[in-house]
């Protein structure tokens, strides 16, 4: 019998890199993510050739005889939408079916922090839990804590660089540069804060808002892990009428994101530059949380 599991990607709002030195996050589920099949064979694990990365995560918790791994997504590889976290939690919930029970968010959160670690070395846990939860969240490794966060609807303009980025290898660099940028991840831990506080308002200020992810846009700069398309990217959606944008995820390429009024113009700026990008919108009642 075939077993399947299935985890969304995420977008960060605010946080990345700061979370993993104990500053907070704010991430959103996005309705798009990556289901993980388990075909059963009479045959050593078979994997597909995606990253080696990815393969010695695999082995080092799927059985090593019996299964076909295969994988459909809509979700971006990649990109800084957590197509690595998405890919874990999904193979988590594929193996917990295999084994004939319901995985808690407990076993999911450890298992994930395990294969996580086999991507990134570092990791601060967000995209993994993210994947877990499926739903907006304020995240701080240190706990961890990991509160449910009511977003107010958002329109969200998702931007792509069009080159991925190297999750690993970005947080390596930040390490490598700490603590002389330890200012600049404070800064960014006080944004996530101020996005924090914004976001709780009952009439958030978008305006408010959007510059506050575009000042922490200027920051990811100064870290060294943007570049000049997400650069690029950023001021010609600014240009073009968002409230404000960033990179979101790791950097290094993957994606930009711009709060928007009405989408249309800037995906207009942003097509004539030669680059994709599609519209999301938020959908987290308040009240519900
Ligand atoms: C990647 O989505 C987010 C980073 O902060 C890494 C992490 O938190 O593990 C760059």
């Amino acid at each position: 019998m075939t077993h399947v599991g299935y985890a969304p990607g995420k977008l960060l709002l605010s946080g990345e890199h700061s979370v993993v030195y104990g500053h907070p996050a704010i991430a959103l589920p996005v309705s798009l993510g990556v289901s993980v099949y388990l075909e059963p064979t009479d045959r050593p694990l078979e994997l597909p050739n995606i990253d080696p990365r990815l393969s010695a995560a695999w082995r080092s918790v799927l059985p090593s005889f019996g299964y076909r791994v295969r994988i459909e997504t809509n979700l971006p590889i990649g990109k800084g939408m957590g197509s690595s976290a998405a890919l874990s939690i999904a193979t988590l919930r594929a193996l917990a079916s295999a084994k004939g029970f319901t995985p808690t968010f407990a076993w999911l959160y450890e298992k994930g922090f395990e294969i996580e670690t086999h991507f990134h070395g570092n990791p601060s846990g967000v995209d993994h839990a993210l994947c877990a939860m499926e739903q907006s969240l304020w995240y701080e490794k240190d706990g961890p804590k990991l509160e449910p966060f009511g977003i107010p609807t958002l329109r969200l303009l998702i931007m792509d660089s069009g080159t991925k980025g190297n999750t690993g290898e970005l947080v390596a660099g930040v390490r490598a540069r700490h603590p002389q940028n330890e200012s600049i991840l404070d800064k960014i831990g006080d944004l996530t804060q101020e996005i924090g506080h914004t976001l709780k308002a009952p009439h958030p200020d978008m305006k408010h808002l959007g510059s506050l992810l575009h000042q922490n846009h200027i920051q990811l700069q100064a870290l060294g892990v943007s570049t000049p398309t997400l650069d690029h990217l950023v001021d010609t959606a600014i240009k073009a009428g968002a409230y404000g944008a960033k990179l979101s995820g790791a950097g290094g390429g993957g994606i930009a994101l711009a709060l928007v009024e009405n989408s249309e113009p800037i995906a207009d700026a942003i097509q004539k530059i030669g680059y994709d990008c599609f519209t999301i919108e938020t959908h987290t009642p308040k009240e519900s949380l």
